[in-house]
């Protein structure tokens, strides 16, 4: 009988920390319970096959043993291609493999490519009997990120490996689990794609013209995150919505708002929230505001009036997991 395996991993939400976290500064990330469920069958024929319906992919193959990097191409494939090249070049894959994945991801920036990476070097491990601890998960699945876009921290990697919310460091230097439970959040996207690299790249010009000032903001940051942090744990998420408006401000100064999300973090404050801030690169995306449940409703019917599209999620989801 063939074998086949089932794999799920989250999408992520950045609460503290983007960009900041670029320069050796901590960030917060949590998991969210979109998830990316991807199912594998090895096969006799050297080829990897993807289907990927819900973004269009049909009957897509290559070579297995010529698997290379593409610059263009739908991403969705290319995080997958590139996880099984990685794969085959550290471990060898004995057989060729036929991967299809399915999205519950409802819009862009919730980490669907993290998500599919993460759950293709599972799936061949599980596969392969490689017994990979969450680190060397983490390891593969960061090189391949790395290897299709060329940058990154890696925090949506670790949050769909290790699930929660965590405290990390860029590349995974420190993943530390922060223990809640629940978290009141309103989550929005905004309508727009943020184009990630771009943004990346506009803040590291940004410190090269005027690094003293930008490595104060940096600093700034990191303070905030701590902070927020400990806010976290204590759940007093008064404190915490006023410390996502701070990081609001500072991630203003590094030039990453747009008017679309400042309209949707203002209706979100001005109708009852803690706090609100984007979450990710900016320029679009998502925000997300702090919210005491009494006032939940008031906030996401601003936000739906200033053009938002909420977005049903949970926080704290748990991390990437074989499924039956
Ligand atoms: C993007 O979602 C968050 C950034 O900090 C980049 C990264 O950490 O990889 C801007």
């Amino acid at each position: 009988m063939r074998r086949v395996i089932k794999i799920s991993a989250p999408g992520k939400l950045m609460l503290f920390g983007e960009h900041s976290v670029m320069f050796g500064k901590p960030c917060i990330v949590t998991a969210v319970d979109q998830r990316m469920t991807l199912v594998a069958i090895p096969t006799e024929e050297r080829k990897l096959k993807i289907e990927a319906p819900d973004i269009g992919i049909i009957g897509h193959q290559r070579e297995l043993d010529s698997l290379r990097v593409v610059a263009n191409g739908p991403k969705g494939v290319r995080f997958v291609e590139t996880a099984v090249k990685v794969f085959n070049e550290k471990f060898g894959l004995p057989f060729g493999v036929d991967v299809e994945t399915k999205s519950a991801f409802e819009t862009s920036g919730l980490g669907s490519s993290s998500a599919s990476t993460v759950c293709t070097v599972k799936a061949l491990a599980e596969l392969t009997g490689n017994r990979l601890s969450k680190r060397e998960l983490f390891d593969i699945s960061y090189k391949t990120v790395l290897e299709v876009q060329g940058t990154g921290s890696g925090f949506d990697l670790a949050a769909a490996i290790w699930g929660g919310t965590l405290y990390y460091l860029y590349g995974g230097e420190k993943i530390e689990p922060i223990k809640i439970d629940k978290l009141p959040l309103v989550i929005t996207h905004s309508g727009i794609k943020a184009e990630t690299p771009a943004m990346v790249s506009s803040v590291k010009q940004k410190h090269k013209e005027n690094r003293k000032v930008m490595d104060g903001i940096f600093k700034l940051m990191e303070e905030i995150t701590d902070s927020a942090k400990q806010g976290l744990e204590r759940k007093d998420y008064k404190e915490v919505g006023e410390l996502a408006n701070i990081n609001q401000g500072l991630l203003e100064a590094l030039g990453v708002g747009c008017a679309e999300l400042s309209r949707l973090i203002f209706a979100a404050r001005n109708s009852g929230a803690y706090g609100a801030k984007l979450s990710g690169a900016g320029g679009g995306d998502c925000m997300y505001a702090i919210v005491a449940n009494r006032n939940k409703g008031r906030v996401k019917d601003a936000i739906k009036d200033k053009g938002g599209r909420v977005i049903e999620v949970r926080a704290n989801a748990e991390g990437v997991r074989v499924e039956k």
